[in-house]
């Protein structure tokens, strides 16, 4: 380290999640964080601190010290709400009945082509501050409720457009294959082929996403359709991302891991080879509780097989108009441990570590290490445990994002 440094942090515990110090947490207490140029240059045991002279000095007050928190997959960007749908489906209806009868998705598309995107923003703004406030310091967002070129792009630029005038990291990802709009009803594969030759070229030539996500479902896209969709991102140099297994079983986790994915997202269906599959090719597991609550689904990922392969384990709110209203992370650290098994420590690995893997981003943050972005957030709490443990009180003492302070 260089003699002097921008900001010291001392009198604090770090929960840094580097897998290779010792403990669930790779924890070291009483530590000393400094930071320069928005990176992190040391962090260590605070005796073993080397001489530095700090611009700023921060008394951490004996709390701990985490990454910042990493939202890997939400639709955030949307027109309108089903909250009326949600009263249909507690009165009965299924998901897959609710879509098939033109609502669904497509509710969600109607209202979204029809917003301006100053409407859009505006309401998506509390959303992303409703995650910012719990110490999300990146967030992904998905298009895929426009379906046609112009709406994709509104979404997709109404997420670029919140990164600039939000002091949190957001990565967009291209979501076009995500449901058939009704002018392509009958006509699956044309839908493909625009999106294959005209929707995501034009997103490329743009560099509005960083990543490709498509539905392969039965209610969705076939695993044939969403090969072509993948054959088209890699021509323009994309990673992929799958929605995949979230109702039932339809090979798209074996699909994903052999592109290359950087992730599948829910697979509540996937088979012992899927979890073989996605070990192999360093796939990240999405899981996401909350969509699994709101749908009253009942079957489980399959977390102790993902967890003996070596599988990591990402943890997200999916937080979309459907499947899951809920703004909170933290939320879904809580219900990973009670509703998926996951232990506290595998929740904040699934929403740091994980979650940054998951975006393609584990070279840069995610854990509390020498060389990678100071994102980071300070919690007044005994123990990293009860970020899994306690919901709605516990909030961040301070929140720095590459080493800046953003609340
Ligand atoms: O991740 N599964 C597909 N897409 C979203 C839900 C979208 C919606 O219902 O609007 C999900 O659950
Ligand atoms: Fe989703």
């Amino acid at each position: 380290m260089t003699e002097r440094c921008e900001l010291l942090i001392t009198n604090v515990h770090a929960a840094t999640m580097d897998p290779s110090l010792p403990g669930a947490y790779g924890a070291v207490e009483d530590a000393a964080v400094a930071v320069t140029g928005g990176r992190i240059v040391w962090l260590g045991p605070r005796t073993e601190l080397p001489d530095t002279t700090p611009d700023e000095v921060v008394d951490g007050e004996g709390q701990w010290l985490t990454p910042g928190l990493v939202d890997c997959h939400t639709h955030l960007v949307y027109g309108g709400h089903r909250a009326s749908e949600y009263a249909r489906r507690l009165g009965g209806e299924s998901y897959e009945e609710v879509a098939r009868a033109g609502g669904g998705i497509l509710s969600t598309v109607r209202a979204t082509r029809a917003a301006s995107a100053e409407q859009l923003y505006r309401a998506a703004e509390p959303r992303l501050r409703a995650l910012m406030a719990e110490g999300v310091t990146t967030v992904e967002i998905k298009s895929g409720y426009g379906l046609d070129l112009d709406t994709e792009l509104k979404q997709l630029r109404t997420a670029r457009r919140l990164a600039q005038h939000h002091p949190v990291s957001i990565t967009t990802t291209c979501l076009a294959a995500h449901a058939l709009p009704p002018e392509y009803d009958g006509r699956v594969d044309e839908y493909i082929d625009l999106v294959c030759e005209e929707i995501l070229p034009a997103v490329s030539k743009e560099q509005l996403a960083d990543a490709v996500d498509m539905f392969c479902e039965s209610i969705a896209f076939s695993v044939d359709q969403c090969r072509r969709v993948i054959d088209c991102a890699h021509k323009l140099d994309l990673p992929i991302k799958v929605h995949a297994e979230q109702l039932s079983s339809s090979g798209a986790t074996a699909m994903a891991a052999a592109a290359g994915a950087l992730s599948a997202d829910h697979i509540e269906y996937i088979t012992e080879m899927d979890v073989a599959a996605m070990a192999e090719s360093g796939t990240v597991a999405v899981l996401l509780p909350g969509a699994f609550y709101t749908l009253r689904e009942t079957r489980v990922p399959p977390v102790d097989r993902l967890r003996a392969a070596g599988v990591p384990m990402a943890l997200s709110t999916d937080l979309n108009p459907g499947s899951c209203p809920i703004a909170s992370l933290r939320l879904m650290m809580n219900m990973g441990c009670n509703l998926f098994g996951f232990t506290p420590a595998e929740a904040l690995a699934g929403v740091t570590r994980a979650a940054a893997r998951a975006l393609g981003l584990c070279c840069s943050r995610g854990v509390l290490r020498a060389g990678l972005r100071a994102d980071m957030v300070l919690w007044p709490m005994d123990t990293p445990d009860q970020l899994a443990y306690e919901v709605g009180a516990l909030k961040p003492a301070r929140i720095f994002l590459a080493g800046r302070t953003v609340g």
